[in-house]
């Protein structure tokens, strides 16, 4: 359920380049599914900015986010003990469907932030995920250590050849001997679209669009789906293989 929520800033740290990872204090009861998302209030900005929820407990959340433009370079000035206004429980998220057992989980960039989350709950619902991350080069490379403490092995790759395979994510699914029953992605649009045309196997997608409310009141974030226009941040932001208009 979705509600404004004063978070406490615990930490901001720079985990690679351009990218942080923030800890925050708060009421987190808004957040169910992996995948979901919030809208941080950044101060001296009129919108909010979508973020993804990387994980979450009872009173804690972490966000991961690259600096790409003001608002976000401005959050990386954001200091502990510091409070952020966060509409939080956004989005619909990830879903495990009954059956799978072996998903590739796929991510790329910043799209990576939300699989933590959702690769713990597949760990947790008894699947064996794979999982691929591809980055443009080694010092943009995150979140390996964590989901390997999951007990999950990483494949990754880079487009400059700098660490793992060099080439796109879709370069690693082709090179891998496992095969999948269900496959999960996020991250920019033309990977997306990469992945699902070489997945082979049915799927959710994480898509991104421009965002203002967040809520689904003010249309700025349509997407045409098989489904007809449906807005990314309240039918979405996870769409099923199916509807996907590619
Ligand atoms: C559902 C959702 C979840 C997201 N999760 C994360 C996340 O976990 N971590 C993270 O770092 N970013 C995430 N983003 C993207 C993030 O919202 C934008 O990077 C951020 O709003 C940019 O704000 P800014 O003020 O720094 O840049 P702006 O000045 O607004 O824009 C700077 C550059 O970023 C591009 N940009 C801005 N917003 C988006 C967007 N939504 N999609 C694609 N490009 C954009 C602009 O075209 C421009 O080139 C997510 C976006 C959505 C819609
Ligand atoms: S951002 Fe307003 S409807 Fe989606």
């Amino acid at each position: 359920m979705r509600s404004i929520q004063l978070f406490q800033v615990t930490e901001n740290r720079q985990i690679a380049r351009d990218t942080y990872l923030l800890e925050l204090e708060g009421d987190t009861a808004g957040l169910s599914h992996p995948g979901q998302f919030v809208n941080v209030d950044i101060p001296g900005f009129y919108l909010r900015r979508p973020l993804s929820v990387c994980a979450w407990g009872p009173g804690h959340l972490t966000l991961m986010y690259k600096i790409l433009g003001q608002g976000t370079d401005a959050l990386g000035h954001v200091s502990p003990a510091e409070t952020l206004d966060v509409l939080s429980g956004l989005g619909n998220g990830f879903s495990i469907p009954e059956g799978v057992s072996s998903p590739l989980v796929v991510g790329g960039g910043i799209g990576v932030a939300p699989l933590l989350a959702l690769t713990e709950a597949l760990v947790k619902a008894g699947t064996k995920p794979s999982v691929i991350f591809g980055f443009g080069s080694e010092d943009e490379v995150a979140l390996v250590e964590e989901i390997e403490a999951l007990g999950v092995s990483v494949s990754i790759t880079t487009v400059d050849g700098t660490a793992g395979t060099p080439g796109f994510v879709t370069t690693a699914m082709m090179q891998a001997d496992a095969t999948w029953d269900y496959v999960y992605a996020c991250g920019p649009t033309p990977m997306l679209k990469a992945v699902f045309a070489a997945a082979g196997a049915p799927g959710q997608y994480s898509m991104e669009e421009r965002m203002a409310c967040g809520f689904g009141a003010c249309m700025g974030c349509v997407l045409e789906t098989k489904e007809g226009f449906q807005r990314v941040c309240k039918e979405g932001p996870v769409f099923y293989s199916e509807d996907l208009p590619w």
